[in-house]
């Protein structure tokens, strides 16, 4: 920077000498160091060389539990060799907004990085030590609430560049329990239960994460590595499992493929509109399937419906899905919707949370439309593309 001003104030000078003011004792002294002071701060803005890129589509999308590598590049104004005073460190942060909150997620100065407390073992630079202008934050376990948008930003001395990308986490992890009872899954069953709702068995990694963004089922449930686990946040008699008072993951270990079990089931991504009609018509089970037909749509799975809810789909009505069980989506819990927890709710048959409804029973539909995959609660669609 120094070195790059000297050529420039000669250059100012020549300028003053090749057109000399015709009173330079009057105004000749101001007028200079006006042209000078101008020349400096275009010097400062516009020939600013601190650069910073994501070079990334946007929005990233990652999967539920996964880890996510989001690249950063910065171009630094000046190598430090040319200058011939100490060059100030640059300065590294990343933070996330997210739900309107920006939390700083680590910074760096140097071979320095300081890692935010709740990012302690899932936040770091990759390459930092490596390549210094290489700023890329690699995040591990990825939960919805990691969703949100991601700020790369670098200052050194007076500049300061950023950019910026959308992260959306995917998936939800769910609780599937048989139409006949508790417990009623070997683990066998318990997979293919899941792939016959459109999900697949949830790994430990995906309850995890689910765990972590405020999930909480006190039912033993298969997971894909065989192992039977149940996430709990507020520990009491009949769920402490494995870990007495301490909220977190109770874990059974690795089962005997014939014990029996509820399962998690994971979902990522669907194909179709999930569709609710004004007129409160309620149908039993074969003309709700009939009621999607007609409509040229089929009844959504119960994968499809936690997908949409996960998504931000709320409605207070229970309807019909290709299982033959009945459930509604509530984002914002209210009292007549199922209480004061948000999630999908489920209709049992008896008080014990077991069995699926009569298939007599009357009730509102679920559908799901092909092509642009959109849920609907009898006619009314889901705005929120799934
Ligand atoms: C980190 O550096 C290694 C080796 O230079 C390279 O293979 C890898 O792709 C880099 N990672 C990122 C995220 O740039
Ligand atoms: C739940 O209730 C039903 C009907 O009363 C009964 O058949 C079933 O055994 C009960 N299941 C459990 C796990 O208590």
């Amino acid at each position: 920077r120094h070195v790059q001003i000297l050529p420039l104030l000669c250059a100012v000078c020549r300028l003053t000498l090749a057109f000399p003011t015709q009173t330079p004792s009057a105004y000749g002294t101001s007028t200079f160091y006006h042209y000078l002071l101008l020349l400096v701060k275009i010097f400062m803005n516009d020939v600013q060389s601190l650069q910073v890129n994501i070079p990334q589509s946007d929005p990233v999308f990652a999967p539920l539990g996964s880890s996510i590598s989001i690249p950063c590049f910065v171009s630094l104004s000046s190598t430090p060799t040319t200058s011939s005073s100490s060059p100030v460190e640059p300065r590294v942060k990343w933070t996330v907004v997210s739900g309107g909150v920006e939390t700083q997620i680590l910074v760096a100065r140097g071979q320095r990085v300081k890692v935010n407390e709740a990012y302690i073992d899932r936040a770091a630079l990759l390459n930092h030590t490596s390549s210094p202008d290489d700023l890329s934050l690699w995040l591990g376990d990825l939960r919805s609430s990691d969703s949100g948008h991601y700020r790369c930003e670098v200052q050194q001395g007076l500049e300061d560049a950023s950019d910026l990308v959308q992260l959306k986490v995917k998936g939800v992890v769910f609780h599937y329990r048989d139409a006949l009872g508790r417990y009623a899954f070997s683990f066998h069953q318990a997979q293919r239960a899941c792939e016959a709702i459109g999900a697949e068995i949830a790994t430990a990694d995906q309850l995890l994460a689910a765990y972590y963004d405020g999930y909480e089922q006190c039912d033993a449930g298969w997971l894909a590595d065989q192992s039977v686990r149940y996430p709990i946040q507020v520990p009491r008699e009949g769920c402490y499992g494995d870990m007495d008072g301490q909220p977190g993951v109770r874990n059974y270990g690795t089962m005997d493929p014939d014990d029996l079990f509820d399962v998690y089931c994971y979902v990522e991504q669907i194909d179709g509109e999930v569709f609710h009609d004004p007129v409160p018509q309620q149908l039993s089970f074969d003309e709700a399937q009939a009621y999607c037909r007609a409509a040229g749509a089929e009844l959504a799975t119960t994968a499809q419906l936690y997908l949409a809810w996960s998504e931000g789909l709320d409605r207070c009505s229970p309807g019909w899905l290709s299982d033959g069980s009945v459930r509604y989506p509530i984002i914002t819990p209210r009292e007549r919707c199922g209480g004061p927890q948000t999630g999908v709710k489920t209709l049992y048959r008896f008080s014990n949370q077991t069995g699926f409804p009569e298939p007599s029973s009357l009730h509102d539909v679920y559908c799901l439309k092909g092509e642009f995959s959109v849920l609907c609660l009898k006619n009314d669609c889901a705005l929120n593309r799934i």
